[in-house]
């Protein structure tokens, strides 16, 4: 039994501070509770009202049942020190501190107070200065974040809120699913190396994606990661001098020069995302791919324009592709025109159908030569984006591979939008450009070369 359990997986809630006034944060946070659709009991607690949206309202902690495994709190600051005080001694074993005003304005001690107190009592705080916390497998949503996220296999730990927001709300229109998404702010207490730790025991986590600011055990951090038996993805700000001064005045911590970063990350076997729309893409992959064990990447495609600049992309990204070995072209030839190109990337031309694709896929796949694939399509007149898409999983799905990862990336219209979400939904991640679905998999690629770097100097040592 984890300690951080009664934090991200508790049997039921209390909010410290529920409001009965619609637009505060403390209504908001009982409301979501309610509507992310919580299994456990969801305990009010307010000195004044006697029923918040339905619920029987507690005056005060010490009034409440025993065996309370989280609190979210949202009294003003100068009220939470003495509300982690009461929730320690009645036994609540995490806090969600949603209250801002601590380190992040200068209150050190207030922050370091609070810290101390919960120590005491053995109890958790995730915060200050926190949007909260949501779960899709809990049906959690302990935040003022207005819903759950697309349902998914991945876990983000944001040191922003607002960003994290942002991000939920975009899961719907970016297709990118997460179970779990952790707003983690001032780390008084739980930071990123408790939360990754206790993720990597946690079923519904494939993955796990970090916006990060600065670290106040980096050490603690890279030992962690280096543990980790799930992939980690960092977006890393604050690397510019600029931009360290802004992460400082937003969440107290110390930024670094990128370099160092980028050279800790590799050390720990993180793979670093470039941008926000990286971390999304390289967490689609991550989540729903085994990585990419060797170097031998095939392309198919049905367009040689596409084919080119997937093949251009690849040697950017670290992957150059080789041709691929005789047997493999002659076997590949067979599925194609007299005019189309085995050698890799193989072209299967405009004319090539379902058949032509599935019949590639089921081949190359199980191929020992093949480490991960790609696989590519323009929209034509004569084919059904969403028909190649079935098409394409039928064909893994026959091939009994499951150990080498496959990316996919359909150019085209509206029909090839619905047939990359019809293969997200199936596990495959499915981009709108060539040049994605080549740089996730050069993630899966990275990701297995840096397991094996950090496996063979946990050897040494
Ligand atoms: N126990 C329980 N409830 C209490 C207690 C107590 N001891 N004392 C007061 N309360 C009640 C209050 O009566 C009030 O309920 P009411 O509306 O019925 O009167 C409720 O707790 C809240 O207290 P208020 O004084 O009304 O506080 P308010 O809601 O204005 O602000 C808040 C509290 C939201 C925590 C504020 O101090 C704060 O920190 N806001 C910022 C939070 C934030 O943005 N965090 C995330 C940062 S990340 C990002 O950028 C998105």
């Amino acid at each position: 039994n984890n300690v951080l359990d009664g934090l991200y997986r508790p049997k039921n809630v209390a909010v410290i501070g529920a409001s009965s006034t619609p637009g505060k944060i403390g209504y908001t946070v009982v409301e979501n509770l309610i509507q992310g659709g919580f299994e456990g009991k969801i305990y009010p607690v307010n000195p004044k009202a006697d029923e918040i949206l339905g619920l029987k309202v507690y005056p005060t902690i010490a009034d409440l049942p025993a065996g309370v495994d989280a609190a979210v709190i949202t009294v003003p600051a100068k009220l939470v020190p003495q509300a982690v005080e009461d929730c320690g001694k009645h036994g609540v074993k995490g806090l969600i501190v949603i209250t801002s005003g601590f380190s992040e304005t200068g209150q050190h001690e207030l922050e370091h107070e609070i810290v101390e107190i919960a120590r005491r009592y053995n109890t958790r705080i995730l915060g200050p200065n926190i949007v909260g916390y949501l779960s899709n497998t809990e049906k959690l949503n302990a935040s003022f974040a207005p819903f759950l996220p697309l349902v998914g296999k991945a876990a983000l730990i944001s040191q922003s809120g607002a960003l994290l927001i942002a991000m939920d709300a975009s899961t719907y229109t970016r297709r990118v699913g997460f179970d779990k998404l952790i707003s983690i702010g001032n780390m008084s207490d739980v930071d990123f190396a408790d939360t990754i730790e206790w993720l990597n025991d946690d079923p519904a986590t494939a993955c796990i994606s970090l916006y990060i600011e600065g670290f106040k055990d980096g050490r603690r951090f890279m030992e962690v990661s280096r543990k980790s038996k799930k992939p980690i993805i960092a977006l890393k700000s604050g690397v510019s001098a600029h931009g360290a001064a802004a992460a400082a005045s937003h969440t107290g911590s110390l930024a670094g020069a990128a370099k160092v970063y980028g050279a800790a990350f590799q050390q720990a076997g993180v793979l670093q995302a470039g941008d926000l729309d990286n971390l999304f893409d390289l967490t689609l992959a991550l989540s729903l791919q085994p990585p990419m064990k060797g170097d031998n990447l095939l392309i198919i495609t049905n367009g040689g324009g596409v084919g080119v600049l997937a093949t251009d992309a690849a040697e950017r990204y670290g992957l150059p592709l080789k041709f691929a070995p005789a047997d493999v072209q002659a076997e590949l030839k067979k599925h194609m025109p007299e005019f189309g190109s085995a050698k890799n990337p193989v072209d299967l031309t405009g004319m090539a159908g379902n058949e032509w694709y599935m019949d590639s896929v089921r081949y190359a796949l199980p191929h020992e030569w093949v480490d991960g694939l790609v696989v590519l399509y323009c929209e034509t007149a004569m084919t059904d984006p969403v028909e190649i898409a079935k098409g394409i999983k039928q064909a893994i799905d026959e091939s009994g591979c499951t150990t080498k990862p496959v990316t996919v990336s359909f150019v085209g219209g509206e029909k090839s939008a619905e047939a990359m979400r019809w293969l997200v939904e199936n596990g495959v991640p499915a981009f709108g450009a060539p040049d994605v679905a080549v740089n996730t998999m050069a993630a899966l690629r990275e990701y297995a070369r840096m397991r094996e770097m950090v496996a063979d100097n946990s050897q040494v040592e």
